[in-house]
């Protein structure tokens, strides 16, 4: 397991073009991650500079979004919330550019070695294409290749890498091909190299908030998450549910150990047993009450996760729900997509602040929550302790000026 993280380490370093007989070990582990969220490694080499960057430009300029300007990028890699990390990323470039963003593939699968078995899948089959730019009207635009008058007007821009590619530089390029119009002229500017999600970070939370908010499951993904939740609440009288997303794999745990020692800190890995133990303790729980796992069943080695919880909170995974038949007909993208889903609708969520996975559920939560004052959408993380020997409660800071935090994890979240 530690070569699997080894491995994705680096990938990283060598911007995704990495062709080691090493990286085999993750064939190794396929089975491990297909129904898994990959949380990527807090690896040296691979930080956020710390430096917050202050914008000179409003950020509410974009209503100036050309419809025959095109922004073209990489296909979009790894774990879903690296996915919708990266998406998010190539719409607020496109924006900056005043560029309309040409649709992007993403990736149905978490191979990332093997071109060939990435599996691309066109954005409109997991997300609704009109519906985003309904919803996104005035702020990012998406646009189809057949929108294209000329598809060989193309300007390549090679984004920079390592050490001496810093943000400044990195904004500077973005400044100059949307000033400068020797460059600005070109139909399309696509950009080569890295995959989005390792891009420099230029803007604030809520711009990223604004963009998820956009994202519409189709409809057949959707009503599959309905199916999940319905059997979640039972029909005759629905109850209530607490999604669980527990992080508690091997992989995980040997991952989380490391950083907790690197950081020097006990708030990352939680057992099973301080889970439970948590979630029992938030305040003004009602029970009876259904407690959902939302966990890769596979991967547990020994699944005592069923067990222990107290009486009035009924455990259930994807097997005892028998929900594992909906899950089977579809790629690791679309499985994590539901189990998305279902946490983001779930009455209470509880997560890893350590996860991205938890950490875009939170932040989608409590952008309903600001949306609609009168909602409560209550989100906790098991990992930090607060009243009571409870979860701690957990929202986004939405005035953050960038996603670092949700990236790679923190145990200071607001409350
Ligand atoms: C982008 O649009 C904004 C708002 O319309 C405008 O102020 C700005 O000059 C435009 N930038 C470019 C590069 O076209
Ligand atoms: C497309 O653009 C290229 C380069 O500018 C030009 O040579 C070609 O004639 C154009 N084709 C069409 C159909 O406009
Ligand atoms: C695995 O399960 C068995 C039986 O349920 C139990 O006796 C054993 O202690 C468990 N092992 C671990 C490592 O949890
Ligand atoms: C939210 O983030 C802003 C900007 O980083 C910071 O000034 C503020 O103190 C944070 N609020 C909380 C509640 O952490």
């Amino acid at each position: 397991m530690e070569m699997l993280f080894n491995c994705k380490l680096l990938k990283f370093m060598a911007g995704g073009n990495l062709n080691s007989t090493a990286c085999k070990c993750v064939l190794l582990f396929v089975a491990v991650l297909i129904l898994r969220t990959l949380f990527l490694p807090h690896s040296p080499g691979f930080e956020w500079s710390n430096i917050v960057y202050v914008r000179n430009q409003s950020p509410s300029v974009g209503s100036g979004i050309r419809q025959d300007k095109f922004l073209e990028v990489p296909q979009i890699v790894w774990g879903l919330n690296n996915q919708k990390i990266a998406f998010a990323r190539a719409c607020l470039t496109a924006r900056m550019l005043n560029r309309t963003l040409l649709m992007p593939s993403l990736s149905a699968s978490l191979f990332y070695k093997e071109i060939d078995l990435l599996q691309p899948i066109s954005f409109d089959k997991v997300f609704q294409f009109d519906k985003f730019n309904a919803l996104c009207s005035g702020f990012v635009q998406l646009g189809r290749y057949s929108d294209l008058s000329n598809a060989t007007r193309v300007l390549e821009m090679q984004k920079g890498s390592g050490r001496k590619w810093t943000m400044e530089r990195d904004l500077d390029q973005l400044e100059q091909h949307s000033r400068v119009s020797s460059f600005d002229d070109h139909e399309t500017i696509r950009i080569v190299g890295k995959n989005p999600f390792l891009w420099h970070d230029h803007w604030p939370v809520k711009d990223y908030a604004k963009v998820f908010e956009c994202l519409v499951l189709v409809d057949e993904i959707s009503q599959e998450a309905d199916r999940v939740v319905s059997r979640i609440r039972g029909s005759t009288e629905p109850l209530p549910y607490v999604a669980v997303h527990m992080r508690v794999e091997i992989d995980w745990m040997i991952h989380c150990k490391k950083l907790e020692q690197r950081l020097n800190t006990n708030q990352i890995c939680s057992s099973e047993k301080e889970i439970k133990e948590r979630v029992r303790n938030i305040a003004d729980l009602k029970r009876p009450v259904v407690v959902y796992l939302a966990v890769a069943d596979k991967l547990l080695k020994n699944s005592s996760i069923l067990e222990g919880w107290e009486e009035g909170l009924v455990p259930f995974e994807k097997k005892k729900l028998g929900v594992d038949e909906i899950y089977r007909k579809y790629p690791y993208l679309i499985q994590s997509a539901i189990d998305y889903e279902v946490c983001l609708r779930a009455d209470i969520f509880v997560g890893n602040s350590f996860s991205t996975f938890s950490s875009l559920v939170v932040l989608e939560r409590t952008q309903k929550m600001i949306r609609n004052v009168d909602v409560r959408w209550p989100s906790y993380a098991y990992n930090v302790p607060g009243e009571l020997n409870g979860p701690m409660r957990w929202v986004t800071n939405m005035s953050d000026s960038n996603l670092q935090a949700i990236s790679y994890g923190t145990n200071h979240i607001s409350s």
